[in-house]
């Protein structure tokens, strides 16, 4: 098999992956270089398509201050926030966009060329930053792939797909095994630092706003090699999806912002209903008002309700949403006039990869950031706009604490190295399955039975069907494109958000359950992790 070594090997391109490069080549002399491995092109991510904007505690803000952020990313959490790394996290957000804004990113500015914020569901002050009016994500990746492209210390393969963690006999991340789409060839890259940025889970789902290459790999490679997952039970539905169709599975986002700006939620008649479910209405907490929106759509057996943005100015609406106005225009819906159909889709993961605010996680040499990682920022609910401030300060940190690690290659290759470098060295005699519709019926039962609403029995449901999927399509499987190894992952994925949530027996921010309606007082978080091949669930 082909192999190649670098001191840093970072999986996934989207802004967490992207900065922390550029973060790690700028402070550290790195003696064989960094790789960034990426599935499909650079920059292809969730990150390019985020919209309403960063959280931006910065002094230029008056009116907000660290204390505020963090009272708001508390209260939206539901208890379950790590209140240590909310406070970390808020008070490097001044340092770390101006540091953003140095290496070329361009927030939007008023006509006297001072930063413009933003508000957003559940924060008490304008306090978001945006790029372009509404393409945040687009601006951002952009400034950063233009930077990485031209850093000659920086390698990129595209088109490759991470597979299995090379973990030693004394648990150590050594590399990685990867799969090359381009050559049709297994890989080997062996590094000092494996670093996790390989986004969320939201494909795992029916209908949702992630992009196709959302599927959870990195939380799938993290738990196979035996790291702590944590609280993955708490899955993101956004409120406000644009709903075209049943048909429309992977669904365009209209933005939280727009209703920040004004807009506001209508039932089939015509008739806003969000005061029947919370005080602050359409910018009560996100999980509060995805399930009103599901509740009004379950009541009526409706597939969207309609959000009215016709009553924000019409030129304050194209200029400060012109990817929304656009989108919408392309589907014959004039959104200065006119009802847009919006209905919940899976947008974020909570849980993930347990990590510390730099990326360490509980495997040695194994670090996670951005969407894979669970730092406790955003406990059972994220507040809008904290993920993308998460990305770039986690990243920053990373590159703070790998300039103290020893970065030079591992050269002991050990037996559960070798086996593991056996099991892609072998001729590939799997047979071919139909792996669109496989991916499709998963999606479809995790969304009936795992999604905003939950029960024991539709868990189970779920579980059994997945249990018996996961042993037809097992883990050793040596996948031939990497469609079925987003399957693989996807199967183990959907498994932890199972079990995690059969084991919370509460409700409580993103997850909500029929048969234990009321929160726990004991405030717990869910870890699983697989010890010899067998799983390990620990809730504590
Ligand atoms: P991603 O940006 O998802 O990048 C993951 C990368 O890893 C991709 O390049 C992917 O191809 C690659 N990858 C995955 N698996 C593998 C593998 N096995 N091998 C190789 N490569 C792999 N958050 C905000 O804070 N503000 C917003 O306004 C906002 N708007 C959003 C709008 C939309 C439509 C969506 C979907 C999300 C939005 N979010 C927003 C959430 C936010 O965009 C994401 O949480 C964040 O961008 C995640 O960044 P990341 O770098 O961790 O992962
Ligand atoms: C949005 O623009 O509504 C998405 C913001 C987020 O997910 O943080």
């Amino acid at each position: 098999m082909k192999y190649s070594e670098y001191s840093v090997v970072i999986i996934g391109s989207g802004i967490a992956g992207l900065y922390a490069a550029l973060k790690i080549v700028k402070q550290i002399n790195l003696p064989e270089g960094i790789l960034i491995i990426t599935k499909s092109t650079l920059g292809e991510s969730n990150s390019k398509y985020a919209q309403g904007g960063i959280v931006g505690v910065v002094h230029q803000n008056k009116c907000d201050s660290v204390d505020l952020h963090v009272k708001d990313t508390l209260k939206a959490g539901a208890g379950l926030c790590d209140e240590n790394s909310v406070r970390g996290i808020s008070e490097a957000s001044d340092e770390v966009l101006n540091d953003l804004i140095e290496t070329g990113v361009k927030f939007d500015k008023n006509k006297s060329g001072d930063l413009t914020f933003t508000l957003e569901a559940a924060h008490s002050v304008r306090r978001i930053l945006h790029c372009g009016g509404d393409a945040t994500g687009a601006g951002i990746t952009k400034a950063l792939c233009e930077k990485v492209l031209e850093n000659p210390n920086i390698s990129v393969q595209e088109n490759t797909i991470a597979v299995e963690l090379l973990i030693d006999s004394d648990k150590i991340c050594k590399g990685v095994i990867v799969y090359n789409e381009l050559s049709g060839e297994h890989e080997i890259v062996y590094t000092s630092a494996l670093v996790l940025a390989t986004g969320g889970v939201g494909q795992v789902y029916k209908y949702t706003t992630n992009p196709i290459c959302a599927t959870g790999d990195g939380v799938a490679l993290a738990y196979d090699a035996g790291a702590i997952i944590q609280d993955m039970e708490f899955i993101q539905f956004h409120p406000t999806a644009l709903a075209l169709s049943v048909n429309d599975k992977n669904r365009f986002l209209i933005s939280e912002a727009v209703r920040g700006e004004g807009a506001k939620l209508l039932d089939k008649n015509g008739i806003e209903f969000m005061s029947k479910y919370h005080d602050k209405k359409e910018l009560a907490p996100r999980d509060i008002v995805a399930r009103a929106i599901f509740s009004e759509m379950k009541k009526e057996n409706i597939s969207s309700v309609y959000l009215n943005a016709s009553i924000i100015d019409s030129s304050k609406l194209f200029n400060r949403f012109p990817t929304i106005s656009k989108k919408c225009i392309e589907n014959g819906i004039d959104i200065s006039k006119a009802l847009i159909p919006v209905a919940p889709a899976a947008h974020y993961t909570m849980g993930g990869v347990k990590s510390t605010i730099e990326g360490r996680t509980s495997i040695r040499g194994l670090y996670a950031i951005g969407e894979v990682a669970s730092t406790g920022l955003h406990g059972a609910n994220r507040l809008a706009s904290n993920s993308l401030l998460e990305c770039v300060v986690c990243a920053y940190q990373l590159a703070d604490l790998l300039s103290f690690a020893n970065l030079s290659i591992p050269k002991k290759i050990d037996d559960s190295i070798r086996k593991i470098i056996e099991k892609y060295s072998a001729p590939i005699s799997e047979d071919e399955y139909d792996i669109l519709t496989l991916k499709n019926s998963l999606k479809d039962l995790m969304w009936d039975n795992v999604g905003i609403i939950r029960s024991k029995e539709s868990l189970e449901k779920a579980k059994k069907i997945v249990d018996n999927l996961k042993s037809k399509f097992t883990r050793d499987r040596k996948c031939l494109n990497i469609e079925e190894y987003e399957y693989r992952n996807m199967l183990t994925v959907s498994s932890i958000i199972i079990d995690s949530a059969l084991n919370r027996k509460e409700s409580r921010g993103a997850h909500s359950r029929v048969d234990y309606t009321q929160m726990d007082a004991e405030v717990k978080h869910t870890e699983i992790m697989k010890i010899n091949e067998r799983e390990l669930i620990n809730v504590k």
